[in-house]
């Protein structure tokens, strides 16, 4: 199978977002499993921003409740496990919010898996009110997420919301 992305050079966020996400749809619709579907999604997040350092999951453990555990990922070796409430992940997961960090060095708590890591975005994933995981996005540039981000994220997690299961991973 061969993909390629169409996101012309220069585009703004938004307009860059707004082509990704059927694109995306695209990708997952004729494949049913899970992790293959959710390992392109992050290259395909991550082959499509610049500034995007790190892109990936952790999805709720259904063994060892209250943890987070890592899932597919594009970037450097990450932390395979985050309690809930600790860290950026953790909190997002336990807010059950978007949390979206200008300078990591001012979120206290954060867990450092890059050094180059200058700011940060996590989205919940929630299902029935329940948080099966969240995304999580690393960038080397400060400030480099915004309400623009939030918006479209959510968006792409409501969209392939269906494809994750319910209890088991
Ligand atoms: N910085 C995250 C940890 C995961 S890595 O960024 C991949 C956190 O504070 O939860």
């Amino acid at each position: 199978m061969t993909f390629e992305l169409k996101i012309s050079k220069g585009l703004l966020k938004e307009e860059r977002y707004k082509l990704l996400l059927p694109q995306i749809d695209a990708l997952i619709k004729d494949e049913i499993n899970f992790i293959a579907n959710i390992s392109n999604i992050t290259s395909v997040l991550k082959y499509s921003f610049d500034n995007f350092l790190w892109v990936g999951f952790y999805f709720t453990d259904n063994n060892n409740p209250g943890e987070l555990v890592l899932g597919p990922f594009q970037g450097r070796v990450a932390c395979t496990r985050i309690k809930f409430g600790q860290g950026v992940c953790g909190t997002s997961a336990e807010r059950k919010e978007t949390i979206i960090v200008n300078d990591v060095n001012e979120f206290p708590g954060h867990i450092v898996c890059d050094s180059l890591s200058k700011s940060e975005i996590v989205v919940p994933v929630l299902k029935n009110g329940k948080v099966l995981g969240v995304l999580d996005i690393d960038s080397e540039r400060y400030g480099n997420f915004d309400e623009t981000d939030k918006k479209f994220l959510s968006k792409m997690l409501e969209n392939i919301l269906n494809i994750f299961p319910d209890e088991k991973r």
